[in-house]
């Protein structure tokens, strides 16, 4: 009687296995069986159309995508941005898909290209759900819905990397532009916020103080060192790190690289021909 019952467990256990590996999809064909989206559907701010291959590996490249990054794509579509983040970039990643039908067939095709471990599509809508905790966030939605989400990207840590197929964001100029058979791909590094005033001191004693005038990435601002007031030059700005030059009270151009920590700066200061001191700055 109790060799009987433990058969009839084993066999429920067997039938069990199988029919949940012949659930498992194993390609897009069975993923589309209960739902077949179209290109130009209609979505709740903005129509389905997928970013081709070549692409989404292109903007992914552009971000520097790493197994260290976490990506979200917004608008996640058929899932395809977060799958390849994962596949091919060893990234984990998230989509954020407001069309349940369309997050059913994206999380299949996420079990259909074996990913399951590092990506997952939910449903939301983007301008409600939390994409903060994204290192590198993708998209391909339209220039008014970029320039509602501007406000919270600018938030996101500096050096976050923002990569967008198609449509630009006003006036915060791209970092860098891709393009692909006619169709643009578009990379911003969120920038440190670092507008005001600065007052430095490096090792070997120089003091001086720098204020800062920003616009996105891009810096403009002025040296003072004991009387003398000059313009910084070269000013870049890539998430965090910050580097600019400025001519001294004695003519000597100087090189300031640091790296930005809310108000405080650390990096190095070269005078031309010169040795490198460390130095501080904190903002007023
Ligand atoms: C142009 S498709 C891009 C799909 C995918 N990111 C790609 O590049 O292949 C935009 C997607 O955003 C979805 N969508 C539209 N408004 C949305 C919203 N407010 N929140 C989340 N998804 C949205 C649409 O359903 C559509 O799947």
């Amino acid at each position: 009687m109790q060799v009987r019952l433990s058969r009839i467990v084993a066999a429920a256990a067997l039938l069990t296995l199988a029919a949940t590996v012949a659930a498992q999809p194993k390609s897009r064909a069975d993923c589309e069986r209960d739902y077949k989206p179209h290109v130009g559907q209609s979505g709740k701010d903005v129509v389905w159309v997928p970013t081709p291959d070549d692409l989404v590996n292109r903007m992914l490249k552009m971000a520097h995508t790493t197994p260290q990054d976490y990506v979200i794509d917004l608008g996640a579509g058929d899932g395809k941005i977060a799958i390849a983040a994962a596949k091919q970039f060893g990234a984990r990643s998230l989509g954020i898909e407001y069309n349940p039908d369309m997050v059913k067939l994206a999380n299949c095709m996420v079990q259909v290209e074996g990913v399951a471990g590092k990506t997952k599509i939910i449903q939301g809508d983007v301008f409600k759900e939390d994409f903060s905790k994204a290192t590198v966030v993708t998209m391909y939605l339209l220039p008014e819905l970029n320039l509602r989400l501007r406000p919270i990207i600018l938030n996101m840590k500096p050096g976050t990397r923002v990569v967008s197929h198609q449509f630009t964001m006003g006036d915060w100029e791209p970092d860098e532009t891709a393009e692909i058979e006619y169709r643009s791909a578009y990379l911003w590094i969120v920038p440190a916020k670092v507008e005001g005033t600065w007052n430095f001191r490096a090792q070997n004693g120089a003091q001086f103080s720098v204020a800062l005038n920003q616009k996105y990435q891009k810096l403009t601002g002025e040296a003072a060192m004991g009387a003398n007031r000059n313009p910084i030059v070269g000013a870049t700005l890539h998430g965090d790190e910050i580097k600019f030059a400025f001519n001294d009270d004695k003519g000597v151009t100087r090189t300031l690289t640091g790296k930005v920590q809310g108000n405080e700066i650390t990096g190095t200061l070269k005078a031309a021909g010169g040795a490198e001191a460390k130095v501080t700055g904190t903002r007023k």
